[in-house]
């Protein structure tokens, strides 16, 4: 399977050291940044092409893995989809715009292609979606966060959101994948908390899930990717694990 890159930055980077094509049968091609000189290290690095323009790598790509902005999301996703070609999205707040998914979603129908989802920053996905049309009644999300990744000097934890998915992503947007992530896979707009918390020094994610299965509580406490401390490792990993996927005969847990 071709793969071409949208985004050379830390998720990017991870995925590509650890992929070996001989491996997995996956081949990462194409890099493309709005920074040429953040796509051509990483294709150097990994041994691939570094594209100035996306449309080049269109035509010889079975998948594109953007993982750089909801606004590349929303300009480069329906140019790929178009095309029929399958899509893994890291950003997936810019599904929180209900307009931009609808058009998205009838788009990759009429051509066939596919859009998967990583996990990313948080495990007990699989339980949600597995409930998820079973009578669950409540699922709430509280983020922790230190105070030195919001550049807040505090000696006392404070909640700084609490609402619903949809308001929180307009009023924090670069934090709201995970939010995103779980309010999709259940297909409600979830409860939200965010706290900034001086006894973490991470980003700590809690999921609650209540209905008629019984209950469920998943806590995932991330350390950061040394590159971009704002990105839990477990996302580029959760997109590692989703692209191996694709050549395995046995899926577990999926
Ligand atoms: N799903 C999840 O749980 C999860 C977790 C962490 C991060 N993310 C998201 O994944 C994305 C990538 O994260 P990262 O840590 O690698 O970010 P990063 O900032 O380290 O790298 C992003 C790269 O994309 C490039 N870029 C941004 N907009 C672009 C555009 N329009 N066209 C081309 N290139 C563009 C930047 O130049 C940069 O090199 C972000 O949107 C982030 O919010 C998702």
């Amino acid at each position: 399977m071709k793969v071409g890159i949208i985004g050379c930055g830390a998720i990017a980077n991870l995925i590509a050291s650890s992929i070996v094509p001989e491996d997995n049968g996956i081949d990462i091609a194409y890099f493309f940044d709005k920074d040429i000189e953040r796509a051509e290290n990483l294709a150097s690095l990994a041994g691939g092409v570094a594209v100035l323009h996306f449309d080049e790598m269109l035509n010889d790509v079975d998948l594109v893995l953007e993982c750089a902005s909801p606004d590349s999301v929303k300009y480069f996703a329906p140019k790929v989809l178009k095309q029929g070609i399958d899509m893994i999205i890291m950003s997936i707040g810019a599904f929180m715009d209900k307009e931009f998914y609808t058009e998205i979603l009838s788009i990759a129908k009429e051509n066939g292609a596919k859009i998967h989802l990583p996990s990313g920053a948080v495990v007990g996905l699989d339980g949600i979606k597995a409930v998820a049309k079973f009578g669950l009644k409540e699922v709430t999300l509280v983020t922790r966060k230190s105070p030195k990744s919001l550049g807040k000097d505090i000696d006392v934890e404070e909640v700084l959101f609490e609402g619903k998915a949809s308001e929180a992503v307009k009023e924090f947007p670069l934090n709201i994948n995970v939010a995103a992530t779980i309010s999709l896979a259940c297909n409600k707009d979830i409860d939200v908390k965010i706290i900034v918390d001086p006894n973490v020094d991470r980003n700590v994610h809690e999921i609650t899930a209540k209905g008629d299965f019984g209950e469920f509580k998943t806590i995932t406490m991330n350390y950061p990717c040394s590159a971009n401390p704002k990105t839990s490792m477990l996302a580029a990993l959760s997109a590692i694990r989703l692209l191996k996927s694709f050549n395995e005969t046995i899926s577990v847990g999926m």
